[in-house]
């Protein structure tokens, strides 16, 4: 029997796109709580492993559970009710609609309008900037401020586990800095992380826990501190010697 902290598991997924296979058997164990991190280059399948837990892709084979549940069957929207949320590369954001039209979708799956305003008043005091701007269309927000409106987006379902694809993309150092700050404001008690990223070394940084993907595979895994220290993850992803 697993431990009750348990909250994802991921055995030998195998995600395929017209018979080439992208991800080759991945398996990794999050539980409630943790931050783990996916790294590897572009197109080593991070993405597809992502798709692939949060339903928005199937699985070739493998196994999914989650809270006990096997979940590799269920639609995308179950698996939201279930407390897994997706904040994707891109952001996914609906550029036409305001920030506050933007966060209730994320509750779409709920329908407890107490708790959904009780979760905006949250939002809104770990992610002041947010608030400021609630009746502006999200097209028109800054690049970090659209980042933190996809995480807040995601957080208004009251997410277990949040999956998050490389927040850090296309955003000036400084900006990285601000939506990682607040990433770590809304990290709550018992909330599961997995983020993928390309900057290793922000990635390490951020979750206790790493895993390296290549062409498929995830060759490494561990503490993200001796990740960090590895002679192959320093050269390979570090820019170290
Ligand atoms: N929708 C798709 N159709 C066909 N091939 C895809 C699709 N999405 C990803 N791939 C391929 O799968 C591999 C892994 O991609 P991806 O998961 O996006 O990697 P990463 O996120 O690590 O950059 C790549 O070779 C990519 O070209
Ligand atoms: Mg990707």
């Amino acid at each position: 029997m697993q431990g009750d902290r348990t909250l994802l598991q991921v055995d030998a997924l195998t995600v395929a796109y017209g018979g080439i296979e992208a991800v080759k058997g991945v398996s990794f164990t999050i539980c409630e709580g943790d931050r783990h991190c996916l790294i590897g280059a572009n197109g080593a399948g991070k993405s597809s492993t992502l798709a692939a837990i949060a339903g928005a892709t199937p699985l070739a084979a493998g196994r999914l559970r989650f809270a006990g549940e096997d979940i590799d069957k269920l639609e995308a929207h179950a698996r939201v009710r279930r407390g897994i949320a997706l904040v994707p590369e891109g952001r996914g954001l609906f550029a036409r609609l305001t920030v506050a039209e933007n966060l209730r979708l994320g509750a779409y799956a709920r329908n407890d309008r107490h708790g959904i305003e009780a979760d905006l008043d949250k939002v809104f005091t770990m992610l002041p900037r947010i608030h400021e701007r609630l009746h502006q269309t999200a097209g028109t927000l800054s690049g970090g401020e659209q980042q933190m409106l996809a995480i807040a987006r995601a957080l208004m379902s009251r997410p277990r586990l949040l999956l998050l694809d490389e927040p850090s993309m296309g955003l000036a150092p400084r900006i990285v800095d601000t939506v990682f700050e607040a990433l770590d404001s809304v990290s709550t008690a018992g909330l599961g992380i997995l983020l993928v990223e390309q900057n290793a070394r922000l990635a390490l940084e951020f979750a206790a826990q790493g895993h390296v993907m290549e062409n498929g595979r995830i060759v490494l895994s561990g503490r993200s501190p001796s990740l960090l220290e590895d002679t192959r993850v320093r050269r390979a992803y570090l820019g170290g010697d």
